[in-house]
């Protein structure tokens, strides 16, 4: 059958506006929007401006209030502890309303931010739906990051509340929350007036008296007073939460999402872009502390009335490269979404897809990957083990939902390997150069999205609308700038290629190379220094530090190269995998001192590359590619 695609892009682009009012009747709304566009409010316009509703009640109320309330909502399945728990809509809503209480008890109200630093628990998902059910404003950090990292978002959020849990669990080891986030509290110059602690039985963590409350003791003490917090009427322009993101320096980017917009085009996402029906089992193998772990394993598959998965594992090790085939058996998955890195993972541990002879995976119709470039083997050994369609879709945490993508709901359109396929209503996609002149098909550029954005992408960065537009929309006027290089072909369909900034993607994980830089810089025997991505079968990108020692330093280059490397660890996190550092002479730069990192990159990657004709002294790639050999990259 014909996809309804052509028709489907063809109508947003007649009738945006008309497009999105419908759109919108998908959602139950305390006040229905009489506008549905202002191009005069915000910093490019904003969507819903007049429209009153709230999240959580789309997201849980209305299910179990409307014929789900003994379907499963939310499934928790944590193959490192070996807890499984499945909560229905009706618990989901008991859940999710006295934690809301007892955030109130605490005094967070509407428009209050709140920290969520937490494992991949079902009380994490709780707490950011309580935070939507009052109007405070949540902000999820992962938990893979150091305490510095969460301290400049608690600084830059000003969070009146945490909630996090003791520990959270990897593969061998029980990582301890309270003393990194008690660290981070120490670090940072806003306080938080309490933090809302789980303790979890892997490791129970010590109280700060007056500040910390115990997580189980409020919540059982609010459902003993049967106190239950209703859901809040907030504008729909109100913010839902904060996620932060890697820009280009080490300064994390506060994300902005509203509560109408984001509801409105995640919804239209379940059924027209992943062909999802309410009441069917939507896996997001990813973290909450994502924008995909945000919008799909939270928000969309609950404001679709579907159940959503917690997974508290790893594609591989947990404990064995069956496990995601186990979760799709044991859940009825119908669609699968996860990054590429997943999968190579599960390939390079189990190449024969042995695991897979052993589970009944009938249910799954599609797989989706994103987070990264989706390299064609990958693709390809997925739809060969798997026999369903694979779906490559380019997202950015900005956007919350995906850009380009192949709309099996709609109808898929032919695949065509390495494209993310063509533009989701909302976005017109182009291809400019430096002078925001647009290229012909087949030739490479930035790609930019023409303003307006579409519902769900980001209306600013938290407090920062200068840093909004400096970021995104002044280096071409008129269009959003995706920091992302690409071409489109004939067809429309759009090749996404790699990064215009500092960022490099490992593991799916977004990374700035620049914040790695700040910190290796911060050692005293460091004169200067340049972070590459460099290629990796598994991760995608890995980064790669290059370090000059000042002169006169007496410690040995490989003790420093531990230090910076422990550095990273310390102050970035281990979601960086920085293993890498090399001490070298001295990096390439151009005549004007500007250093060479792309053919640094291309070094490392074997890839070909030519003398740069700016180059100050050639040789000098000889020696950094030495360096790279000693250490086997
Ligand atoms: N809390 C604390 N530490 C964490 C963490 C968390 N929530 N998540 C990861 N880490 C640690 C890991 O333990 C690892 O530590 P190590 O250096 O001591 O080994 C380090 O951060 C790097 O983690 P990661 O990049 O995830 O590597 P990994 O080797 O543990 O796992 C994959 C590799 C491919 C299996 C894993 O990254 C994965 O499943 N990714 C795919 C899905 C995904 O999450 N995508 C995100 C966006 S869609
Ligand atoms: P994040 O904000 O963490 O979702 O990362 C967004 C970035 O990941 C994008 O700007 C791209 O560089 C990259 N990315 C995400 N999905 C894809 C994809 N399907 N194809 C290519 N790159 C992708």
């Amino acid at each position: 059958m014909a996809s309804a695609y052509p028709d489907i892009y063809a109508a947003w682009q007649k009738d945006p506006q008309g497009f999105w009012a419908a759109a919108a009747r998908e959602i139950d709304w305390i006040e229905p929007p009489r506008k549905i566009f202002d191009p005069d409010a915000g910093v490019y316009g904003r969507w819903f401006p007049d429209a009153v509703c709230n999240t959580c009640f789309n997201a849980v109320d209305r299910h179990a209030l409307g014929g789900r309330a003994n379907q499963p909502a939310v499934i928790y399945d944590s193959p490192i502890t070996g807890a499984k728990r499945t909560f229905t809509y009706a618990e989901l809503l008991d859940e999710v309303s006295t934690l809301a209480a007892a955030l109130t008890g605490l005094g967070v109200g509407k428009g209050d931010r709140v920290i969520v630093y937490m494992p991949m628990i079902p009380e994490a998902l709780f707490g950011m739906l309580a935070c939507a059910r009052i109007g405070a404003v949540h902000s999820v950090v992962f938990g893979g990051f150091a305490p510095k990292e969460l301290a400049t978002r608690i600084d830059d959020a000003t969070p009146k509340l945490v909630l996090t849990a003791s520990c959270g669990i990897e593969p061998g080891r029980v990582i301890q929350y309270k003393p990194l986030l008690d660290q981070a509290i120490d670090l940072s110059a806003s306080k938080p007036a309490s933090v809302l602690l789980l303790q979890r039985p892997q490791a129970e963590a010590a109280m700060t008296a007056g500040r910390d409350h115990d997580w189980a003791g409020a919540v059982n003490a609010a459902r003993a007073a049967g106190r239950r917090a209703d859901c809040v009427p907030l504008k729909a322009t109100d913010p839902l939460y904060i996620l932060y993101t890697s820009g280009t320096t080490g300064i994390p980017k506060g994300v902005v999402r509203d509560n109408g917009g984001h509801m409105v085009a995640l919804k239209w996402s379940m059924k027209n872009f992943y062909g999802i029906e309410p009441g069917e089992v939507f896996w997001a193998a990813s973290d909450l502390g994502w924008a995909v772990g945000h919008s799909y394993i939270a928000y969309a598959p609950l404001l679709h009335g579907c159940a959503c998965v917690v997974f508290e594992g790893k594609p591989v090790g947990t404990p064995d490269a069956g496990t995601f085939w186990r979760i799709i058996e044991e859940y009825r998955i119908s669609a699968l979404f996860t990054a590429p890195t997943a999968f190579r993972a599960i390939k390079k541990e189990d190449p024969n897809a042995d695991y897979l002879k052993k589970y009944d995976v009938s249910s799954l119709r599609t797989l989706f990957l994103a987070g990264e470039r989706a390299d064609p083997d990958t693709v390809q050994w997925a739809e060969r083990i798997l026999g369903v369609p694979v779906i490559d879709h380019w997202w950015q945490t900005e956007t919350g939902w995906c850009i380009a993508g192949n709309p099996v709901g709609l109808g898929a359109l032919p695949v065509k390997y390495g494209s993310a396929t063509v533009p989701m209503p909302g976005y017109d996609v182009r291809i400019v150069d430096e002078g925001c002149r647009e290229l012909p098909n087949g030739t490479m550029g930035s790609i930019v999205i023409r303003l307006p954005l579409p519902p769900s992408c980001l209306p600013t960065l938290w407090r920062q609308d200068g840093r909004m537009k400096e970021s995104y929309l002044s280096e071409f006027p008129g269009y959003y700038k995706t920091s992302d290089a690409g071409y489109k072909d004939a067809d429309g369909y759009v090749f996404v290629m790699g990064r215009t900034d500092d960022i490099i993607n490992v593991a799916g994980h977004r990374l700035s190379t620049g914040g790695m830089e700040e910190v290796l810089a911060s050692h005293p025997d460091v004169a200067e220094c340049a972070v590459i991505g460099v290629n990796d079968a598994l991760k995608g990108e890995v980064p790669v530090g290059f370090v000059v020692l000042k002169s006169g330093v007496t410690r040995s280059p490989a003790d420093i190269e531990n230090d910076v490397v422990k550095l990273v660890r310390d102050r970035i996190g281990p979601v960086a995998s920085f293993r890498t550092a090399l001490a070298v002479a001295r990096l390439p730069k151009t005549r004007s001192g500007k250093i060479l990192r792309g053919t640094m990159k291309k070094i490392a990657d074997h890839a070909e590359w030519s003398m740069p004709a700016t180059v100050d002294d050639p040789m000098i790639f000889e020696e950094i590619g030495d360096a790279l050999k000693s250490k086997g990259v």
